[in-house]
């Protein structure tokens, strides 16, 4: 379980979360919506540790992230599968080494073990035997697919999907929420998403949250939030206070 409590955090005096509270149940899937620029991708970093809040603490399994040690810190990170926004594959490597890069600071394993476990997670994502292609021979679809496989080595037991769909056609985005629910089924592993996809929403929701304005403003199912009569909400779902929501082009990958 992840509970994040009163979480504040700002950029150059600018206020981006303002107390955010959300408790994450093991097994489940939560989808977090909000307009481009709202803190999505920045509360996601918060879980993980690759930003530190001004205020406020996150407890994963009872135990608060700000206060582990080093070595703590290594493990926890471990149950974490973080599939970035734009994918953010090297690419100078080939798929392989990609997916493989995590292992190198987390486990011993042989090269052969490696390699097992490799192929294992690229079967597992629909693309069997692209080993050696490097990211410039795949398809925005494959990168994400990729992006995914590289998050699941460690067999985490939290993954978190930061824009999986955004830029793809709607059939490989469709894809995409399918292997979502997929490997939640089959792997029991908790999955946070962040989308702007409404569509996604509704394939890959068990519950539904929005930011906006730098707190939680809905919490619920999908049918819950699409007959919200909150003006916020309203607007979001339908898309109506200034045309469709475009996601910005991305700056901070890491
Ligand atoms: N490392 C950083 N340094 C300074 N400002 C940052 C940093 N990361 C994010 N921001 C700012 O925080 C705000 C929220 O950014 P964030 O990337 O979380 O938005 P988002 O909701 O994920 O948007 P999008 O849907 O477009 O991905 C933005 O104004 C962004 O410019
Ligand atoms: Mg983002």
């Amino acid at each position: 379980m992840i509970e994040i409590k009163n979480l504040h955090k700002s950029f150059g005096g600018k206020a981006v979360l303002r107390g955010v509270n959300l408790t994450i149940q093991d097994g489940e899937r939560l989808v977090i919506v909000g307009r481009s620029g709202c803190g999505k991708s920045v509360l996601l970093k918060h879980i993980i540790n690759l930003l530190q809040p001004d205020e406020g603490y996150i407890l994963v399994d009872e135990i608060p992230i700000r206060k582990v040690g080093q070595k703590d810190l290594f493990q926890l990170r471990r149950q974490f599968g973080f599939l970035f926004q734009g994918a953010a594959l090297f690419d100078s490597m080939t798929v392989s080494e990609n997916i493989a890069l995590p292992l190198n600071e987390h486990t011993k394993w042989s090269k052969t073990e490696i390699a097992e476990k490799v192929s294992e997670k690229l079967s597992l994502v629909g693309l069997p035997g692209i080993e050696d292609l490097k990211p410039s021979e795949l398809s925005g679809g494959m990168k994400k697919r990729v992006g995914l496989a590289r998050a699941l080595i460690l067999e985490p037991k939290y993954i978190m999907y930061d824009e999986p769909t955004t830029g793809l056609d709607p059939i490989m985005a469709a894809n995409i929420d399918k292997l979502i629910v997929k490997l939640s089924e089959h792997l029991q592993v908790t999955s946070i998403v962040v989308t702007h996809d409404m569509q996604s929403v509704e394939k890959v929701a068990d519950r539904v949250v929005m930011l906006h304005n730098g707190r939680i403003i809905f919490s619920g199912t999908v049918d819950e939030m699409n007959r919200s009569d909150d003006e916020v909400v309203h607007q979001f779902v339908t898309a109506d206070a200034d045309g469709p929501i475009q996601p910005k082009p991305q700056k901070y990958l890491t």
